[in-house]
């Protein structure tokens, strides 16, 4: 006999389908593993600073914030952000995703950039804040060198290194909330170690 989930299984067997739907977006920058810590972190700030979020609507957009930057979702034209929004209901209505939680996941996810302002919903705060810290610290490195040579962002090394330049100067300036503003201290410290130790060793990127 086929043993059924029962109703609290059910809840959350949306959440199995939809990490199985994103595993097709390998990406050293945009892909599952970034939804994986956006999420973690979204989950920590709204902890640390005792605010209450819907984790529902949390890790629906964690897992498709990106998904306008891959294929078959890619559209030339519209931001990724807004192109991610478009489609958040074609991927969760199969998944028995309630319909009452869709607004707020693409609220969160089309003010989700560090260049975008959130609307003034906790959930849409806290993930913009866990966005940008992605692209802060060590991992924010790794993922800013990951894209040299696959993605216009970074066409060769010394613009992946003024991209994180960049990144340690204006993102702590960019988040909204208190706990992400000391994460981002720590992150730039580790940013900023690992810029002074590389000019030191190539005469001041002269001989990068
Ligand atoms: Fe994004
Ligand atoms: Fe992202």
């Amino acid at each position: 006999m086929a043993v059924r989930p029962n109703q609290e299984e059910n809840q959350f067997m949306w959440r199995l389908h939809l990490v199985d739907f994103a595993e097709q977006f390998k990406h050293p920058t945009w892909g599952i593993h970034h939804f994986q810590r956006v999420y973690n972190l979204s989950l920590k700030l709204a902890d640390e600073q005792n605010l209450d979020v819907d984790e529902d609507a949390l890790f629906a957009a964690a897992y498709i914030h990106d998904v306008g930057v891959f294929q078959p979702y890619k559209m030339e034209g519209v931001e990724h952000s807004e192109r991610s929004a478009q489609v958040v209901e074609e991927i969760l209505a199969p998944l028995g995703f309630q319909a009452a939680k869709m607004s707020l996941v693409k609220d969160i996810i089309k003010g989700h950039m560090f260049y975008s302002e959130p609307v003034d919903k906790t959930e849409a705060i806290i993930f913009h804040d866990a966005d940008a810290l992605d692209f802060m610290g060590a991992i924010g490195i790794t993922r800013l060198l990951s894209l040299v040579e696959i993605d216009n962002w970074a066409p060769d090394v010394s613009s992946a290194i003024s991209l994180i330049q960049k990144f340690s100067k204006n993102l702590p300036q960019r988040l909204h909330t208190l706990k992400a503003q000391e994460v981002a201290k720590i992150r730039q410290g580790e940013m900023n170690s690992y810029l002074a130790a590389l000019s030191n060793e190539t005469n001041g990127l002269q001989v990068l």
